[in-house]
């Protein structure tokens, strides 16, 4: 199997040039571009984030975040090229997220990514959004196949096992709540501020103790994950509290509560990585911040004798580079996409091949 630096020696000699990928991602509420070189070198990651203007819902309004997206690309993408100190002439290839996301805010990194496409006579790559947070592990890490990938967003949370480059086989997947939105949900009971990941993350460090809570272990050899039973059980907990006159801490809510996904996160995709015979574990999505997931889950597979990869902060949440990483394995195989691509709101991973 030919190895990621052999594979790079290849397209810098064939091309006498490393790659430059320019990709955009728009598929919720951050704008972002990047360029990325040879798919592992980051010359810049640019991401507004609209998190500002849609705290006042309590939640991502699309037709405001669509709205947005187009006022501010153009600009994100003249600041990557700038911070990348690059023209758009030394692009190699124009990649951007296809899908699953919100059909507006898709469309509108499409379009641009298209224009430059077109008016730069680029390949165009589409992109899996889900495997781009799985390959921003190929930023920092070098992957080793088969690996099983434990991805974990406000939209998604599913045990993906990939058993070479690009060949992704679901093995679990939430029954109704995405972890994420099981924490942004919990969050605005507690009335903390949307996104509530992090807020709740940060009380539950501060809790000496947290309150008792269930796991949903559904069937012995499921991988599935149900979440919406736990945060029913958190606002039950808290009506009986308040009508009782006697409010509950956040933290230890915010402790149980966390203590309680993550339990069920780790044990599943440690019996993954055993059952599968995985040579690495790799967190992936949004929730990959949290850190009492990735002590909890390092902890484990030290147990387990596997390495556990996971993405710096800043590239576990919605980011361009990470599509750009993956992009890059479609354009060493020649996988372009043609110009009439379209936004697929509820594109599946599975048969997404790179
Ligand atoms: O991957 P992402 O940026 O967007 C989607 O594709 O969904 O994930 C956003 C999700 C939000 O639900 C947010 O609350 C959650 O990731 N999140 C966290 C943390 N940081 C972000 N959840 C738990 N702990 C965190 N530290
Ligand atoms: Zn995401």
């Amino acid at each position: 199997m030919k190895t990621t630096e052999s594979i790079e020696r290849e397209t810098v000699s064939r091309e006498g040039k490393p790659t430059y990928i320019l990709a955009i991602e728009t598929s919720c509420d951050e704008t972002s571009v990047a360029v990325v070189a040879d798919g592992t070198d980051i010359l810049s990651n640019v991401v507004s984030s609209q998190i500002e203007t849609h705290q006042r819902f309590g939640g991502v309004v699309p037709e405001v975040a669509s709205r947005q997206h187009v006022e501010t690309i153009t600009f994100i993408i003249e600041e990557a090229l700038e911070k990348a100190k690059l023209q758009p002439a030394d692009l190699s290839a124009i990649a951007v997220t296809q899908g699953p996301g919100l059909v507006g805010s898709l469309l509108v990194g499409l379009v641009a990514a298209k224009a430059l496409a077109c008016a730069l006579e680029l390949p165009l790559i589409g992109v899996h959004h889900i495997a781009g947070h799985i390959y921003a592990n190929q930023l920092v890490h070098k992957l080793e196949y088969p690996f099983v990938s434990l991805v974990v967003s406000g939209g998604h949370t599913e045990l993906v096992y990939v058993e070479s480059e690009g060949r992704f086989r679901i093995i679990g997947q939430t029954r109704d709540d995405a972890a994420g939105e099981a924490y942004d949900k919990v969050a605005r009971a507690l009335k903390l501020p949307y996104p509530g990941g992090p807020h709740i993350d940060r009380l539950a460090h501060e809790a000496e103790e947290g309150v008792t809570l269930p796991r949903a272990w559904l069937e012995p050899d499921s991988y599935d994950f149900s979440f919406s039973g736990l945060k029913s059980a958190v606002l039950a907990v808290l009506n009986q509290a308040n009508m009782k006159g006697q409010p509950l801490d956040p933290q230890a809510v915010a402790k149980g509560f966390q203590d309680s996904v993550i339990d069920v996160l780790v044990e599943k995709s440690a019996r993954a990585v055993q059952a599968f015979g995985a040579k690495q574990l790799l967190l992936a999505g949004g929730v990959a911040a949290n850190k009492g997931l990735r002590q909890r889950l390092e902890a484990r597979c030290a147990e387990i004798g596997v390495p556990l990869l996971a993405p710096p902060l800043s590239l576990c949440t919605d980011n361009a580079a990470m599509i750009a990483a993956a992009a890059f394995l479609k354009w060493r195989r020649g996988q372009f996409s043609a110009l009439d691509l379209k936004a697929e709101p509820l594109l599946k991973l599975e048969g997404w091949s790179v």
